[in-house]
């Protein structure tokens, strides 16, 4: 029985799937950092020779990254697209080489499914509608919205602008006025939101913030208190993610609500790298993380409990 245990470990195949490469889109947000860590902590832990390319936002970059581990024959690749068109090609050249290819957080549009293993991912149109819901109860559906988009083409984006629409539409007098992207970082979330609030006399008429993360919205708090604004008080700030900075803007009251975004991927990566290279045919197409709203009730402690990790 030992022996036959022992068996089996040594065969699994995260024991001898030894390089696995990872098509990071970059490090923008405080969420991709966690997410990176994870992948990084995950690979050490189970002895897995971890590639990592970090694209800064660039398509390109990523399918260089790609056709590097086609070439390098890795046992896998996982891929965090940052856009959800044009990679039909380098999918391609993956599976003609033989070599999963597992899609983590945003999706990738594709008429041809065969090309990836599984994706694994949040609901982010069901973020976009808890958001809404929660902005709509707080303003009683009446409230002139500011909307901070994330990278134009991500699913991310596209989805959460859907689920908050979705929700928007069902009261007629709450709206968003402008709506612009920030690329998902903290200093164009600052520069936006400059620019709209001029736009918008200063802000005065302006019931919300919704941002498509935590980092815009973190750089837009800024740019409300600059504009003379109490970010959390004068302007309700709901976002995504559940940042620990974004946490601590909460228990400050700075910021009022986020939906959480699970960053802890590579657990869950790996344990399909494992089943794919065994010849597990039984893989979904999609695993879904799960989330939910946190407000400012729990804020403090739950900045404490997250600050470290
Ligand atoms: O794709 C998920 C989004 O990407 C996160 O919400 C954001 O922080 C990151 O940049």
């Amino acid at each position: 029985l030992v022996l036959s245990a022992l068996a089996l470990s040594v065969c699994s195949a995260t024991a001898w799937a030894t390089t696995v490469g990872f098509a990071q889109v970059g490090s923008e947000s405080g969420w991709r950092t966690q997410f990176s860590e994870s992948v990084k902590a995950e690979a050490a832990k189970r002895g897995i020779e971890l590639k990592f390319a970090d694209a800064q936002q660039k398509q390109e970059n990523q399918i260089k990254a790609v056709r590097s581990f086609i070439a390098q024959r890795v046992d896998a690749i996982l891929l965090a697209p940052v856009v959800e068109t044009g990679w039909m090609p380098v999918l391609r050249e993956a599976k003609r080489a033989r070599i999963p290819v597992i899609i983590l957080d945003r999706n990738v549009a594709l008429n041809d499914d065969s090309l990836y293993v599984t994706r694994i991912a949040s609901d982010f149109t069901e973020e976009g509608r808890i958001a809404a819901r929660w902005l709509m109860q707080q303003s009683k559906g009446q409230c002139s919205i500011i909307e901070l988009q994330g990278t134009v083409g991500a699913t991310a984006a596209i989805d959460r602008a859907k689920g908050f629409n979705e929700v928007l539409a069902q009261y007629p007098d709450a709206k968003i006025v402008r709506s612009q992207t920030a690329e998902f970082t903290r200093a164009k979330g600052k520069e936006v939101m400059e620019s709209l609030l001029k736009a918008e006399n200063g802000g005065k008429g302006i019931c919300a913030l919704w941002a498509h993360n935590d980092e815009m919205a973190l750089g837009a708090i800024q740019a409300i208190k600059e504009a003379g604004l109490a970010p959390g008080k004068d302007m309700w700030v709901v976002s995504v993610d559940g940042v620990p900075d974004y946490f601590k803007a909460m228990a400050d009251g700075d910021a009022n609500a986020t939906v959480e975004l699970n960053p802890h991927l590579g657990g869950p990566a790996f344990d399909v790298v494992g089943k794919v290279l065994d010849g597990d045919k039984a893989i979904p197409k999609l695993i879904r993380t799960t989330g939910g709203l946190f407000t400012q009730d729990t804020a403090a402690a739950e900045y404490e409990k997250r600050r470290l990790n």
